[in-house]
């Protein structure tokens, strides 16, 4: 359920081990919290290229994760495509940790 600014929470901060990410149900889809340098970052769990799901565990590089079907690889702070095959971005939330519970916002 989600607070009066638009806020849904979906995670314990400890269930995503540093450098992972781990997804969960948010709206009526799915978000992929991402763990890195001990920041948070979510993004749709949906990759832009052929709406196949994108990869849970270990980051692939620094700040991206990767679509395990094609190989695209998204920057989890801005979204944006960082190799081919997605040119197009996929979407990025906003993430406050409070306490050890992890909320998503609409952008
Ligand atoms: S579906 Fe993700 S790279 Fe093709």
């Amino acid at each position: 359920m989600a607070d009066r600014d638009g806020f849904e929470k979906v995670a314990q901060a400890g269930e995503i081990p540093e450098g992972e990410s781990r997804s969960y149900a948010y709206g009526d889809g799915e978000v992929l919290v991402c763990r890195q340098n001990g920041e948070f970052f979510a993004v749709e769990n949906m990759c832009s290229h052929a709406k196949s799901p994108l990869a849970t565990g270990p980051v692939a590089n620094e700040y991206q994760v990767k679509c395990p079907l094609h190989g695209a690889r998204f920057d989890v702070r801005s979204g944006k495509a960082m190799c081919l095959p997605a040119v197009m971005p996929i979407k990025t939330f906003l993430v406050e940790q409070r306490g050890e519970d992890i909320w998503i916002g609409k952008q």
